[in-house]
């Protein structure tokens, strides 16, 4: 099939790559000329595991190609994927739309035969409705459809995900489309993926249940842990206690700092804001909302009790800041909360990220970057281990720091307490 992508980000380009190695002609094409022109060169925009080598094959075999020229691509296509961002709008809670309805008018201009849409970005309850209204002002409606096709890729896994889904959801009431699209997905179903076909908006309000329903399982543990540093009870023996229920699960109860990246915050406060605009009130989500907040100030508090609330002039080193690991995405992490904090209060902040020099922190007081783990952790007072990416797993801290009063605090929990106090330097994790 000839697809287009609109949107070569983080979805945009994945599913593209994905889809043109299953066989596919797929355009990726994105108004921004830098990262069209980079991936024309191989020079891939993003930090994702695989994607590289998948990138330069489909291009070199020409089933993937890139562009800036929308209504071009669209007209070459069969099916068109909206992919583009849904950040939270300025001084709101609701997603800001103005990019797919943007998209959804230059649509409108280039549809020269029956053209499948599709709102792979995740989008409110009824975007889809407008979507067509807008399409529908220049086109009868007999010449497209507007589907719902939410994507559930995880950065750092995403091409794995997307290539092995857990389910594959189509919202849409139109048949026709429903079976192309069946057609479309049908190498990854036939590998495993679930099907569900559903009404728009209900596949529209599958996207946004599932990453409020895993914000929440994620702040429950984070909560739980914070009783647990109060008792004396490591956290980790709870969340394998509690994942051990086959009701519950294991996944996503790892206590740690609070949730950032792309999805989770804004598509919390979207679900919300959505409820409200229907008269619902969806508390179990605001309070997630508000705990995940809160706990920002919980882990500044944290260092400074560990710090004794002598900041001034630690020095301190942070191992990696990205929101989670295998990914270079700084999108609400929460290293751009705590990092600008201990600036203000006068630490010396060394950073080391395996994604590189982050443009965050450049114009902070004290906040350098360092090119290796050795350079970042030489001199600290203090290491804070905020990602967990297999690089710090088996730092041996003794070799690399002649600072017998060393402090670790270890944000993901990657390290045994017994085995840091044993090399004779303390050690703090999360809920434990
Ligand atoms: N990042 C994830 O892990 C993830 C996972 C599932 C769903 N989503 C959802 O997918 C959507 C996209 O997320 P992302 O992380 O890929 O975003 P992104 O910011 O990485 O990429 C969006 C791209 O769209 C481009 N764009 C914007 N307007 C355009 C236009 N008019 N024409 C052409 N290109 C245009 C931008 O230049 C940008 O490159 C969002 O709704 C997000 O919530 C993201």
């Amino acid at each position: 099939m000839k697809l287009c992508m609109i949107g070569t980000g983080y979805v945009g380009l994945v599913s593209g790559v994905c889809f043109a190695d299953l066989g596919n002609d797929v355009i990726c094409v994105d108004k921004d000329n830098n990262k069209i022109n980079n991936l024309k060169k191989g020079i891939i925009p993003i930090y994702e595991p695989g994607l590289e080598e998948l990138v330069l094959k489909n291009y070199k075999n020409n089933r993937l190609n890139f562009s800036t020229n929308l209504k071009e691509s669209i007209k070459k296509s069969d099916i068109v994927f909206v992919c583009v961002g849904t950040p939270t709008r300025r001084n709101s809670n609701s997603a800001d739309l103005s990019q797919v309805y943007s998209v959804a008018k230059e649509i409108s201009k280039s549809i020269n035969k029956f053209k499948i849409i599709i709102n792979k970005s995740t989008v409110p309850v009824t975007t889809g409705d407008e979507v067509e209204k807008i399409i529908a002002k220049k086109v009868s409606r007999k010449y497209f459809s507007v589907v719902s096709n939410p994507e559930f890729l995880r950065e750092g896994e995403a091409i794995r995900d997307f290539i092995y889904p857990d389910r594959v959801v189509i919202g849409s009431n139109d048949v026709k489309s429903k079976k192309i699209l069946k057609n479309l997905y049908s190498p990854l179903i036939s590998k495993g993926a679930k099907f569900l076909s559903t009404n728009r908006r209900a596949a529209e309000l599958i996207k946004y249940a599932s990453n409020a329903f895993l914000a929440t399982k994620i702040t429950f543990i984070n909560e739980i842990a914070n009783l647990c540093e109060k008792t004396e009870i490591d956290v980790e023996d709870i969340s394998i206690g509690i994942g051990l229920d086959k009701r519950i699960g294991s996944r996503f109860l790892r206590a740690g700092p609070a949730y950032g990246g792309s999805c989770f915050p804004k598509d919390t406060k979207a679900i919300v804001s959505t409820a409200d605009k229907f008269k619902t009130n969806l508390s179990v989500i605001k309070s997630v909302i508000k705990s995940n907040q809160i706990r920002s100030d919980i882990l500044q508090k944290r260092v400074n009790l560990i710090l004794k609330n002598k900041v001034k002039n630690k020095k301190i080193s942070f191992l990696g800041v990205t929101f989670k690991a295998n990914t270079d995405d700084m999108r609400d992490s929460s290293s751009l909360k705590l990092i600008p904090y201990l600036s203000r209060r006068g630490a010396q902040i060394k950073y080391y990220d395996p994604t590189g020099f982050k443009k965050e922190f450049s114009k902070l007081k004290n906040v350098e970057f360092s090119q290796s783990i050795q350079d970042s952790i030489k001199g600290s007072d203090l290491i804070v281990i905020h990602t967990e990416w297999n690089d710090f797993k088996s730092i041996n801290f003794r070799k690399f720091s002649k600072n017998k009063k060393l402090i670790i605090y270890d944000m993901r929990n990657i390290f045994s307490p017994d085995k840091i106090k044993k090399m004779g330097f303390k050690y703090f994790g999360i809920g434990r």
